[in-house]
């Protein structure tokens, strides 16, 4: 089986980190995922661009998507190295998209598909190791002790944007802005539409099949 580019879709809190990390695993292939990269290296010195703020934490402290030349750089670069890959949180704007046609060929287009109160309990209950990246829930993914993280041992942490305020402006600014990029990829072959509003194992089932065959 030829290692696959696969894009997936959704929006904040859908579930694309956590069936990211299963396709990885099952594919063996690379996770590229703008949002990590982006919080590695959130007080980077953007001020040179002439953009509204200076670093990364301010666009994503206010919920707003980082400006495209930075976003699309770190994209390149690691598809680059990557010999199949799950791209995961790219792209968030026509634009965007445009760029990646550009770049890359994909082979399977998987859109998460999740209501908007469900999104927002998810983030706002999301809790992230502050050393390994695991994700947690407060109610629906709970560590063996509280707080504490299962794979490593390091602390559990709410992340900055997953407070109400902040979620509901990303989720503003996904409709504005990333819906039209799911509207953009429907309707090609490689296109998969999955009901994401399922136990993460269900979920997974369709994800695997629609990568699998696809691959
Ligand atoms: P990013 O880190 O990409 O965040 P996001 O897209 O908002 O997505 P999340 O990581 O919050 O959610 P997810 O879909 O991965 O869900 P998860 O699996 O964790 O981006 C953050 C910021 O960076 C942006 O706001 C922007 O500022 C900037 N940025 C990033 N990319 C950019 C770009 N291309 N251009 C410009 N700016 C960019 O799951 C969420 C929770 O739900 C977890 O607690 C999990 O345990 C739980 N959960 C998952 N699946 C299920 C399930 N099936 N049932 C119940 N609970 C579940």
């Amino acid at each position: 089986m030829a290692s696959p580019n696969v894009l997936i879709l959704g929006a904040p809190g859908a579930g694309k980190g956590t069936q990211s990390s299963r396709i990885v695993d099952e594919f063996d292939i690379e996770h590229v995922t703008t949002g990590d990269a982006l919080r590695a290296n959130k007080d980077m010195d953007i001020g040179h661009l002439d953009t509204e703020y200076d670093t990364p934490r301010a666009y994503m402290e206010a919920g707003e998507l980082v400006p495209d030349e930075v976003v699309n750089e770190i994209v390149k670069t690691a598809l680059a190295d990557a010999d199949g890959y799950v791209l995961d949180g790219y792209p968030r704007n026509l634009s965007q998209a445009e760029y990646l046609s550009e770049i890359t060929d994909l082979d399977v287009v998987l859109s998460l598909d999740v209501g908007t109160e469900e999104l927002v309990d998810r983030l706002t209950g999301r809790r992230v190791c502050d050393d390994c990246g695991t994700n947690y829930h407060v109610e629906y993914d709970q560590p063996e002790e509280e707080g504490v993280c299962d794979e490593c041992g390091g602390e559990l942490v709410q992340r900055d944007d997953d407070t109400e305020e902040t979620v509901r402006e990303r989720l503003s600014v996904f409709e504005e802005n990333t819906v039209p990029v799911i509207e953009h990829y429907e309707g090609s072959e490689a296109f998969v539409s999955i009901d994401g509003e399922r136990a993460p194992d269900a979920v997974w089932e369709d994800v695997r099949d629609a990568v699998a065959e696809r691959a």
